[in-house]
This record gives C-alpha cells, structure tokens and sequence, in this order.
C-alpha cells in the first residue's frame, strides 16, 4: 500500500490565504501595509526566478514589494549601504537578500547588515545562533527548514524522540532543520558527503529529511517501512518526452519510495511551495511586531 502523499501545494495555499486574510485585518485597521524588500545581487537566473515569484506572491496576499536590483560589480559596500537603508525604511517590515550572492561578496557581513527585526529569512548570525542554543529564541526561522517543519506536523503530531535523519548540511537547509527537529525533541543524525553507510544510517530514520540536491539519490531499500520523507531536492533530468526536455525530481526515487514511507512529500509540489509561505507569514509578523 502507498503512502500518503502530503500535499504541499494546498498546505501553502491555506496558509497564504491567511496571510492574506490577517494582511487585509492589519489594513482595515489603518495600519501600514507590510512591505518586503527583495535584494537581487547579479544575474543568476534561478535566483532571478525566485525572486520574480517571491514578489508576484507578495501581490496575491496583499503584502508589498520593493524590488532592488546591483550589478554583479557591486561593492560589499554598497550591498551594505543599500541593506542598511532598508533597515531604516518604515515602509519594509522585511528584507531578503537573495543566495548565493556574486563570488567576491562575503555573505555573512551582508547578512549581519540586516537588522535582525527585519530578517524573515532568518540567516542573520544571530538569528542561527540563538535557533542552535537552548533557551534562546530566534525572532525567525529560516523559510525552507520552517516549511518543513509545518508539512511534517501535518502528518506527525508529535516529533519527539523520533529518529530524524537529515541529508544535507548546507546553511540555508540541511543544518537548520537539524537544528528545528532538535527543538522538536527529535534524536538527529545529520549527513553529508563524507558520511558512511548512508543507507544504513537512512534505514534507521522515522522521519528523514533529503536535502542534498542528488537527483533520486534515496532508493526504497534505504527507507524504513512507514516512515516520513520529505524531500528538499529540487534536481533537473533530461526528459525528452517533456517540453523543456527535462523534467523536476526530488533527491527520492518518488515512485517507489512512495511505497514503503508511510508519508512522502512529491516533488514538484511539495516542499517548493511551503517556502514562499513562510516568507510571507515571515514578513506578516515582523510587520504586526513594529506596529
Ligand atoms: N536561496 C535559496 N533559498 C533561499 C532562501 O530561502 N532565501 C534566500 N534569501 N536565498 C535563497
């Protein structure tokens, strides 16, 4: 029997809707419209596409955009400059500076520049730093690893002493969600290109998080009978029989690991749409928190 399949796509779209729904509250009460400022360093394409679709999702809840765009050439300085007058801006509640930034660029003194009210990314050091220490609280939670989260509790309760492994190390998914699952009282194995036996260590997950961007890497062998998966990857195949002669998978064989997980989040639609989600949500909040 298959497992069920979590449907990311609706689980976003409800709760876009009530972001919607509180967006147009905060209005009718005379506050200011939330505003997210989107920073665009260079031309990555992808980059480019995402920060396109963060904005059209702004629209369609009701939140404003501010789109600002430097030339790869830009300066640290300048990035910073401009982030710093972001920070000062009453009309933005959030700034996203979108990743990977132009080689050159050190990221984490552009992510420092952002004030921490303001980071509905949830990169800023401090931000990370107080979501890996106990009895701290980040004001946000980064949007991928919190979307995550959200479509896990859909199908889980409870995540406490769960065995959680994650694929992935990575800043922006991979070592975040370790770090949520840790607050969910989940027992966490993180894994990463050098670790051994990935099979093995998979096999021992109730709930396994894939994050590592290897097209169907997790075969139905690695999967323990009924458990979560909940893929991340987002990997491109040739596909001739498709339009754009490739087609989008998860780093899970989908189709057959759909068959021993007891809930498998599809790829496309399944973790994609919850990050957008919480931007929004991410930005609704930081919006009521200034007032
Ligand atoms: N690049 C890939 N994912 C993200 C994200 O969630 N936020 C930002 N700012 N950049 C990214």
């Amino acid at each position: 029997m298959s497992g069920t399949i979590i449907d990311g796509a609706a689980i976003a779209q409800a709760l876009r809707a009530e972001v919607a729904r509180e967006t147009a509250e905060l209005i009718r009460q005379g506050k200011t419209q939330p505003g997210l400022a989107t920073v665009l360093v260079g031309d990555n394409p992808a980059s480019q596409s995402y920060v396109k679709s963060k904005k059209k999702a702004c629209a369609e809840v009701g939140i404003a955009s501010f789109g600002y765009e430097l030339p790869a050439t830009a300066s640290q300085a300048e990035v910073e400059k401009l982030v710093k007058e972001l920070n000062a801006d009453p009309h933005v509640n959030g700034i996203l500076v979108q990743l990977p930034l132009p080689r050159g660029l050190d990221e984490e003194g552009v992510l420092s520049a952002i004030s921490i009210e303001k980071d509905v990314d949830g990169f800023h050091p401090v931000n990370i730093g107080r979501l890996a220490q106990k009895g701290r609280d980040p004001l946000f939670v980064p949007c991928t690893p919190a979307g995550v989260i959200h479509l896990l509790k859909t199908v889980v309760p409870s995540l406490e002493g769960a065995n959680a492994v994650v694929l992935g190390r990575s800043n922006i998914v991979g070592m975040p969600v370790a770090l949520l699952l840790v607050r969910e009282n989940a027992t966490v194995t993180i894994c990463h290109s050098r670790s051994k036996d990935l099979p093995g260590i998979v096999r021992g997950a109730d709930v396994l998080v894939a994050a590592v961007g290897r097209a169907e890497m997790v075969r139905a062998d690695w999967v323990k009978p009924g458990a979560v998966v909940v893929d991340v990857g987002i990997n491109r195949v040739d596909d001739a029989t498709r339009p754009k002669g490739y087609r989008l998978v998860g780093d899970v064989a989908f189709e057959e690991v759909k068959e021993v997980a007891g809930a498998i989040t599809p790829v496309p639609g399944g973790v994609g749409p919850m990050t957008i989600a919480m931007l929004l949500n991410n930005t609704l909040r930081a919006a009521k928190a200034a007032g």
